[in-house]
């Protein structure tokens, strides 16, 4: 085996520099082809397309197939972003991957994402802050950036959610959804523009969204899988009241850390959960809902992954202009909540160079003698492999009961 190469410390800065600032110079995304509608989860559980939209602004999600992974996500959304920037990925220095969804416990989906992408010499770990991961992660690449311990950092939210989903619970089930985005954060000789970060835990609402086994207090046995407890569960109300309320004070603090007004802010990205929990927001910041960025109706909540895939979108779409100010900002399990307040700087025509990227030239290593099990839960495996409303027989249908299209 080789030894491994060693990422550079930057030189030290000029007496008399100016500080060194941090920008955003790479964005991408990864979604997986495959759709997930509110059609096809009617045909899973009680509810009903229009419960979903007027609830949660949700129309599809997207699921990832068998052979695709968090650290293959991951790493698609990361070479795009790499390649926006105009860098050889060797140059990224640190690698930083906001998951709740990992490929293993152990190693980090990091250390899987950096062979992937082509890296041989970057530090790489990855990041357990649920739906605020990416903002955290942003925070740290900020920080790293800033300090002179690296010179560029790639920061990748992913998350492949729908295999931690019971589709039973019709209270989670309809949320979520998979996909992977990215930023690389470069450091800069220019003047640092307006910069606000603000992070907070509150820890009793810990066990308002949680897995409940796998980890040491409860490992994986066969009675946890009985109880359902490897799936993710929610106190839906709860978590709802939390993040109506910290997403605004969140965003408010780092836009005050800015320097700047509420008023002053061309665009805001929050993670995308719920529609009414957004627009509780921009009322309660006083803003129009043109300030808001939402691509929810497409993706659904991907944890992680919603907010590097809206900034994504929003950047590639024209929403977003060198010298606009934006906010970023999430919530999730925890409780934890992140935002930064930022002008944006880069070109936003760079995002053509995404198009080179090819998912299906970049490879996750394999281990070694094993074999996974399928990874598709079978309820949701049963509704990818019938596409469409399904036609019950008529003989099938108790007269009395109610007629409704089931799974086979
Ligand atoms: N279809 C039809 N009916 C439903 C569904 C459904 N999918 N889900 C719940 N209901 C029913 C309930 O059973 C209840 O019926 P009842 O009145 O007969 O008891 C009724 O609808 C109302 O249920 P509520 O839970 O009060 O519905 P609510 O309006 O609160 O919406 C929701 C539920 C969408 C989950 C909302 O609470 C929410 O979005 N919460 C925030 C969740 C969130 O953002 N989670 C992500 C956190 S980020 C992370 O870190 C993973």
């Amino acid at each position: 085996m080789t030894a491994p190469r060693r990422s550079e410390t930057p030189p030290p800065r000029p007496v008399g520099a100016p500080p060194r600032s941090a920008r955003i110079t790479g964005w991408g995304m990864y979604a997986p082809a495959r759709v997930l509608s509110n059609a096809d989860l009617e045909r899973m559980v009680d509810t009903s397309d229009e419960w979903i939209v007027s609830r949660t602004g949700i129309r599809e999600r997207r699921v990832a197939a068998a052979d695709e992974t968090t650290a293959s996500m991951a790493a698609v959304a990361g070479r795009r972003a790499i390649a926006v920037a105009g860098l050889d990925p060797d140059a990224i220095d640190l690698i930083l991957v906001a998951t709740l969804t990992p490929d293993h416990w152990m190693p980090a989906t990091a250390s899987l994402v950096k062979e992937a992408i082509g890296n041989t010499r970057a530090a790489a770990m990855d990041i357990a802050a649920a739906c605020s991961g990416f903002v955290y992660g942003f925070a740290t690449a900020q920080a790293y950036v800033t300090s002179g311990l690296a010179r560029h950092v790639l920061v990748i939210g992913a998350e492949l959610l729908t295999r931690f989903v019971d589709y039973t619970d019709r209270g989670t089930c309809i949320l979520f959804g998979d996909g992977a985005g990215a930023v690389v954060v470069s450091a800069s000789d220019a003047p640092p523009g307006p910069l606000g970060i603000e992070l907070t835990t509150e820890p009793q609402g810990a066990y308002m969204i949680w897995l409940p086994a796998g980890g040491s207090k409860s490992p994986s046995s066969a009675e946890t899988v009985a109880r359902g407890e490897h799936y993710i569960r929610m106190e839906g109300k709860e978590t709802y009241r939390f993040a109506t309320k910290t997403l605004a004070s969140t965003a408010l603090a780092a836009i005050a850390r800015a320097g700047l007004r509420p008023d002053e802010i061309d665009l805001f990205i929050p993670h995308q959960a719920n529609i009414r929990i957004i627009e509780a927001v921009a009322k309660g910041l006083d803003l129009p809902m043109d300030r808001m960025f939402v691509n929810l109706d497409r993706y659904g909540n991907t944890s992680a992954a919603s907010v590097p895939i809206a900034l994504a979108e929003a950047v590639d779409t024209g929403r977003v202009a060198i010298g606009d100010r934006i906010v970023v900002v999430a919530f999730g399990a925890g409780f934890t909540s992140g935002a930064v307040a930022l002008e944006w700087t880069a070109d936003p025509a760079n995002g053509a160079r995404a198009a080179a990227v090819d998912p299906a030239a970049i490879r996750v290593r394999a281990p070694l003698d094993w074999d996974s099990v399928d990874p598709i839960p079978p309820l949701l495996a049963d509704v990818l492999a019938a596409p469409g409303p399904l036609v019950v027989p008529l003989d099938d249908v108790v007269p009395g009961e109610p007629e409704r299209a089931n799974l086979p």
